[in-house]
């Protein structure tokens, strides 16, 4: 097994150490903390697969209680967060506590809008254990509930106080949620490092999936990300401008997401997000100065690796519907985040109603191409 090298980087005063010795970190961190009671917030999964190997690496957490919630999207709600405060208030937790979030984005995002509120704000560390958690999720201090099928319509920013993101976490993650992290990773190459997209580009998705995680290219691959959402958020924390080129693909993606869960069908983050950006690629090219060659090398690499279904009929419309609710519709246009370029983003381009239904139809066109 490759040795990763231990890193910290710093976003927003905010520590991440990454490689095989993050677990050990913890204890070192937690203590210079001096926590009054720690509390673990986990889903069924992370509790079972990844707590064990915590508490046997931090003696400082040994005490800890533990919070479990059910997991998946559908768990990041307001009753939840309730659900979660109440049994803080049960337990005694006071502004001296400390709130541990173990698990995928999911966990990070319910963990820290519930740190976010309590009391006016309790302190809370990030141990990502899914792909989308480690390359993204935990990282940058966007914290947040869904109301229905909107997507992170109630949040705070409100930074952890450390990330610990261990690879190794990821040997007991489904296949399809490391299929999911991977998109995220891959928006990532693509607004930010054409040579990054060059290595993800020369193994097809499902190469990729096969290799163990400890194994390069993941740990550069995951790094990279983490180093380049660093940057980003240290730049715009609030997301008031630069913030902004995170966004990409996700415009059309969560209202996808958004729809697939209502329908039945529910869709991973990265699924979406995935679809998104071919939608968003198509956008690149008829807005933003993306060449046919880039348009197409994207749009089959992504259509290959994750096969979303096509939007058809009545979902079309309701599909454009969400988006318009979503934050990033301003006076009737959409707000898009696009490329001129693999590495190049470019923030806030206006598309209008029939530019949109045209990326989807795009999107239907080039998954057909390649099923
Ligand atoms: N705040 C942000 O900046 C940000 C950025 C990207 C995504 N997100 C959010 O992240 C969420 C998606 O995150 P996700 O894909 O991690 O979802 P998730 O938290 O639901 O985790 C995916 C699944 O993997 C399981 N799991 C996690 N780690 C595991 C492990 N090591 N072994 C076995 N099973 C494991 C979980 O129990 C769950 O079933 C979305 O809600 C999205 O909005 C937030």
């Amino acid at each position: 097994m490759m040795k990763i090298p231990s890193r910290i980087i710093t976003i927003d005063r905010t520590p991440v150490f990454f490689g095989n010795d993050a677990v050990s970190s913890i204890d070192r961190f937690v203590t210079t903390l001096r926590p009054g009671a720690v509390f673990i917030l986990a889903d069924g999964n992370t509790r079972r697969q990844c707590l064990p190997l915590l508490l046997e690496k931090c003696t400082v957490l040994e005490n800890s209680r533990v919070i479990e919630i059910e997991g998946g999207e559908a768990a990041k709600t307001l009753e939840n967060a309730e659900k979660i405060w109440n049994e803080l208030l049960a337990s005694g937790a006071d502004r001296s506590s400390l709130l541990v979030n173990l698990g995928g984005g999911v966990i990070s995002d319910l963990g820290g809008f519930v740190a976010a509120g309590y009391k006016r704000g309790i302190r809370y560390i990030n141990i990502p254990t899914s792909l989308m958690g480690q390359a993204d999720a935990a990282i940058g201090g966007k914290t947040a509930v869904n109301l229905g099928n909107l997507k992170n319509q109630v949040g705070f920013f409100y930074a952890a106080r450390a990330v610990f993101i261990f690879p190794g976490f990821l040997n007991t993650l489904p296949e399809a949620h490391l299929r999911s992290g991977l998109a995220e990773i891959i928006k990532s190459a693509l607004i930010s490092d054409a040579v990054m997209w060059r290595r993800v580009q020369k193994r097809p998705v499902a190469v990729l999936l096969r290799q163990p995680v400890e194994s390069e290219p993941w740990p550069g691959l995951i790094a990279g990300t983490v180093k380049f959402k660093n940057k980003v958020v240290m730049q715009d924390y609030r997301e008031q401008r630069q913030r902004k080129v995170l966004n990409f693909g996700h415009t059309v993606g969560h209202a996808l997401e958004g729809y697939s869960q209502l329908h039945g069908k529910p869709l991973l983050h990265g699924e979406a997000v995935a679809a998104g950006m071919i939608c968003a690629s198509y956008l690149s090219h008829r807005k933003a100065g993306l060449s046919s060659a880039d348009l197409d090398a994207i749009s089959i690499y992504l259509a290959e690796g994750f096969a979303g279904g096509a939007v058809e009929g009545d979902s079309i419309a309701a599909i454009m519907e969400m988006m318009m609710h979503d934050k990033k519709q301003l006076n009737g246009h959409l707000q898009f985040t696009l490329i001129s370029k693999p590495g190049q983003p470019v923030i806030n381009i206006s598309c209008n109603h029939a530019e949109v239904l045209e990326a989807i139809h795009f999107y239907n066109a080039t998954l057909s191409g390649v099923s």
